[in-house]
């Protein structure tokens, strides 16, 4: 197996991965840095993120106000200090863009323009038109370039962590193109690799996000946080779960039931804010947890549309006009026409909620760090614990920055204190036991079960028992299919003996890590005997801070399912509340 020795492994170039591997080559040229991802890095999810990235630029915006509303969004899950570095460095590092390139949308007096998002209660969140991920991304790839230090390993699926004494020293690799397996000696690692949303079959989340960067830090021994915390995004389209950003209700489009009603002020979320004041009252701009739980109580009243797509409300942009449409959400006209015929500016466009985002994933502290000396992680594979149970939209693109570089100065630090490239007996041992495991999977004949099969399997499970509201039997049907289908995981078959692009292996291992994380999800979603932000249990309808002011930790077990632990979340300034969107009206 070819061996490469190098000093930094980045698992996966979307945001975080191209933003972590231009603050490695930029604190140290000397450095090299292998960056490693199964799509190239134009092809990452991060391109598909519409609305833009919140930081406080305007003088009637402060970072008392982008903490208060992202901890109480977050529902008092959130770490305090992570939530305090984070708002305090978002500004630094949306303008470390500007100047790298980006194109954000501007005011007429050429100043950076800001558009309201949900939960945020002051206009905060920076955009591009409404491609602000595709810019950010092109943005940092283009950056990227400039370093020589950054060699690019595109599409090589990352299968395995190499850990020896405890620390994360290196990993193998496919390289998808032939088919061979490569052994990346690193004293640091690096993961971000995206969300796992995959695991449910309606979902804005793009088909490569199968939440294989978890899964490798999961089975290495990291544990996973907060998996139970999972994201519907109010306006999704209801045939495809393709994003209509919510950029279109912060430029003022409304939300409407069969009856042409603005439902949303019967869910405690008040009137409009009047005219020229900055501090926003609710409605459209409520959290996307409530907006998705107001969606499911309006469908249970029988308030909802059906369509062919099933039941949906309505999102109403008509009264924006067209040349505001077309400057300001270009992609979501183009979005509604080309993929449901319905053009926004003649009329109102069809939306249901949608799996959009996972707050878990791979346990970090402050750093960036896990607990496995040597391995960190970043952006929406990771949990930082800054998005608590329910992340505000526009967060995100702004953590991926912000602990993307946090992620890469802190492998510095690991590195500088003495930390070397195994080159060990005992890795390469491990390295040829992760080509072994791939070449069994690979040659296994008279398979009993498909890929597409368990996949099915999985999604449905998912879709019907973790969904917006959950109740305790559904969860343990969950977990008992689930782990099921793990167990028959055992029996699939690579039917496509092919070495080259074999697509038929690559499906089955993120099969494979799609499961690993649906199990933490529904294990910890289980035993979250309480409703907290985006987990709403029918049969725990209140918050339980004595119990669940926690987080939940889910360590790996090959065979069963995993144990679970709880931490305590950070709080420094701000005691748990009442979260109110009422904006005074009740
Ligand atoms: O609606 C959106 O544009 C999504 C943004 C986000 O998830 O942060």
């Amino acid at each position: 197996m070819e061996v490469i020795n190098t000093d930094v492994a980045i698992v996966g170039a979307g945001g975080a991965g191209l933003r972590a591997a231009i603050a490695l080559a930029e604190a140290d040229p000397k450095l090299r840095i292998a960056l490693i991802s199964k799509v190239y890095p134009m092809r990452s999810h991060t391109c598909a993120a519409e609305g833009g990235a919140a930081g406080v630029i305007k003088p009637d915006d402060s970072m008392d106000l982008h903490f208060s509303d992202t901890v109480g969004g977050g529902d008092w899950l959130c770490d305090q200090d992570v939530v305090e570095y984070f708002i305090n460095e978002a500004p630094k590092e949306l303008l470390q863009l500007e100047h790298w390139g980006c194109p954000w949308s501007r005011e007429p007096d050429g100043s950076i323009a800001v558009r309201p998002f949900g939960g945020m209660k002051i206009k905060r969140t920076w955009f591009a038109a409404d491609k602000s991920g595709f810019h950010i991304l092109h943005t940092l790839f283009q950056t990227s370039l400039k370093y020589p230090s950054i060699q690019r390993f595109d599409e090589y699926y990352t299968t395995d962590l190499l850990v020896e004494d405890g620390r994360c020293q290196g990993l193998t690799a496919i390289e998808i193109r032939s088919g061979q397996m490569r052994h990346f000696q690193a004293k640091a690692v690096i993961i971000a690799a995206g969300g796992a949303s995959r695991m449910f079959p309606f979902t804005t989340n793009g088909a490569i996000k199968t939440g294989d960067g978890m899964a490798l830090a999961y089975r290495a021994g990291a544990p996973l946080k907060d998996m139970e915390f999972v994201q519907y995004h109010p306006t999704g389209l209801p045939n495809t779960g393709i994003l209509l950003t919510e950029g279109c209700r912060g430029e003022g489009g409304i939300l409407l039931n069969k009856d042409g009603r603005r439902y949303l002020q019967d869910y405690g979320m008040g009137p409009e804010t009047p005219v020229g004041q900055p501090v926003l009252k609710t409605m459209e701009l409520g959290p996307r947890d409530r907006l998705s739980q107001a969606f499911w109580h309006e469908q249970k009243k029988g308030n909802t549309i059906s369509t062919q797509w099933g039941d949906c409300v309505l999102l109403d942009m008509r009264h924006l006009g067209e040349k505001k449409i077309n400057e300001r959400l270009p992609f979501v006209r183009d979005l509604s026409s080309s993929y449901l015929g319905v053009d926004p500016v003649k009329d109102p466009v069809p939306i249901r909620p949608v799996v959009h985002y996972m707050m878990g994933g791979i346990h970090t502290d402050i750093n960036a760090a896990t607990p496995m000396p040597g391995l960190f992680a970043a952006g929406e594979c990771a949990c930082v614990s800054i998005n608590g149970a329910n992340r505000l939209g526009s967060n995100s693109l702004t953590e991926l920055l912000v602990f993307g570089r946090k992620a890469a100065l802190s492998a510095i630090t690991y590195i500088q204190s003495g930390a070397s490239a195994g080159s060990s007996t005992a890795l390469a041992t491990q390295a040829k036991a992760s080509e072994s495991r791939i070449r069994a999977l690979f040659e296994k004949t008279g398979g009993t079960e498909s890929i597409a099969g368990l996949r099915k399997q999985m999604m449905d499970t998912m879709e019907e028992n973790v969904g917006i509201y959950r109740l305790g039997e559904e969860l343990e049907t969950a977990c008992k299919k689930i782990s099921d289908l793990r167990q028959r995981y055992a029996g699939i078959e690579i039917h496509d003996k092919s070495s080259v692009y074999n697509t038929d292996l690559l499906q089955a291992l993120e099969l494979g890590s799609m499961l690993d994380c649906a199990e933490a999800v529904t294990v910890g979603a289980l035993a979250r005997t309480e409703s907290r932000g985006a987990h709403q249990r029918l049969d725990f309808t209140e918050r339980d801070d004595q119990r669940f002011l926690k987080h939940s930790l889910a360590y790996y077990h090959p065979k069963e399912p995993p144990r679970l632990d709880y931490l305590d979340v950070v709080i420094t300034k701000s005691p748990p509340g009442v979260r109110d969107y009422s904006g005074g009206k009740k």
